[in-house]
């Protein structure tokens, strides 16, 4: 067995996600030879990280990531801290030889995509980046029907990501609860954060996107800024929404806002394709739903498949309890740990790695040209 030895930075949101998969991994994968060992989380919040590395079980501590990545006591780097962050973490890092996992969205732009990309490659260390949907055993059941043939020809691919937090005019903008306001933290509003996530998807299952045209908007266009306690322009996109064209054909129609009043983290794709139809909904994610035309007719029609089952029918879900018992989104997380000591042992990429996900970068990046251009934007 080889322990292999984790540096956390950032215990926020996902460092809680990234810390609890680490912890389950050896009791659900007994079987893998690499073993996460949480070795030291670093938080800049001197007040939290202790009390962090002992609610999770990390063996120290750092404030400051520099001297977490110096360490020869650490063999993976985690990156879990606001995206304006990514790059300079990830370049270091790759340069003291640490494998690294790096939290989406890669970067704040293509150019730092690109150099860290080739750090990475440079360095020959392992790497990826977490768009942990696509480890949802619904979302992954989705790809092996589409990779099996069952769908033909896609037609259609949408998909949305709503969230409703920034309504109220007085949320602030920057500082530690909402980086994700700042531009100079985040890089960009729901393109980066939440449109991420479903061209990360779209482009797992139904391939490359070519051409894009988009609309942002910023309903908002001031906010009080934390740090200076001012009120600022807010140079975030609060909605987006944008059409694009596949390499295989298909017509791609996605939007996300965090003004749509009632949702909370509505991620859904929907793909169509010349045989069958598939659809999925974060908020019941244990369920794919199908629509298959070769069904006879008198029973054609949606059924709502519970990804639950035991035999190799459903991926994953034969690590976890008995057929019919569902699990959650913490659980995305714990097989892209599994997935990822995997492949350290087996010395294959884990994808998506940092190439991979400079494509998602690219579109994004594509996305948000083309909204402030008003045109079509080639990729
Ligand atoms: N995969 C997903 O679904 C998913 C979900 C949420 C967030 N994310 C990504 O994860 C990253 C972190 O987001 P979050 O929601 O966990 O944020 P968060 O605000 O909850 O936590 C960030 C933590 O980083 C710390 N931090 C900030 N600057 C630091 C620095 N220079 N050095 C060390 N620590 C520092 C903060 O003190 C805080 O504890 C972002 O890139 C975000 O886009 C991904």
């Amino acid at each position: 067995m080889t322990k292999i030895r984790i540096g956390l930075i950032g215990c926020g949101f996902m460092g809680r996600a990234h810390s609890n998969a680490h912890n389950r991994v050896p009791n659900f994968f007994p079987e893998l030879k690499c073993k996460p060992v949480l070795q030291a989380v670093c938080d800049s919040n001197a007040d939290c990280v202790k009390g962090f590395a002992e609610q999770w079980g990390y063996a120290s501590t750092e404030t400051d990531w520099r001297k977490l990545i110096e360490r020869p006591d650490i063999d993976v780097v985690e990156i879990c801290v606001p995206n304006k962050y990514h790059r300079e973490i990830a370049v270091a890092a790759a340069a003291q030889g640490k494998m690294i996992l790096c939290e989406k969205p890669l970067c704040m732009n293509t150019a730092e995509g690109e150099e860290m990309a080739a750090a990475v490659e440079k360095a020959g260390v392992a790497n990826m980046v977490s768009y942990n949907y696509r480890r949802m055993p619904a979302v992954s059941l989705a790809k092996a029907l589409i990779d099996s043939g069952k769908l033909g020809r896609i037609y259609h691919y949408r998909s949305n990501f709503l969230q409703d937090w920034c309504i109220s005019a007085s949320v602030p903008q920057g500082g530690d609860s909402t980086w994700r306001l700042d531009v100079g933290s985040a890089g960009s509003g729901v393109t980066g954060d939440l449109l991420a996530h479903c061209i990360d998807t779209a482009i797992w299952l139904n391939g490359g996107i070519k051409t894009v045209t988009a609309m942002t908007e910023t309903f908002i266009k001031e906010r009080m800024h934390v740090e200076t306690g001012k009120m600022q322009p807010v140079g975030i996109d609060d909605a987006c929404s944008f059409l694009c064209r596949f390499d295989n054909g298909s017509l791609g129609l996605f939007e996300s806002t965090r003004y749509a009043c009632g949702h909370k983290a509505l991620f859904t794709f929907e793909i169509n394709g010349e045989h069958a139809s598939l659809k999925w909904d974060l908020h019941d994610l244990h369920r794919l739903e199908m629509f298959d035309h070769n069904d006879p007719g008198p029973v054609r029609g949606w059924r709502s498949i519970h990804v639950t089952d035991h035999g190799g029918d459903h991926p994953y879900m034969e690590r976890w309890w008995v057929p019919g018992l569902q699990i959650g989104y913490e659980h995305s997380f714990v097989h892209q740990a599994a997935d990822f000591m995997k492949s350290l042992e087996t010395g294959e990429p884990c994808s998506p790695t940092f190439r991979d996900a400079l494509k998602t970068q690219a579109v994004c990046e594509a996305v948000l040209n083309s909204a402030s251009a008003g045109s079509w934007a080639l990729l």
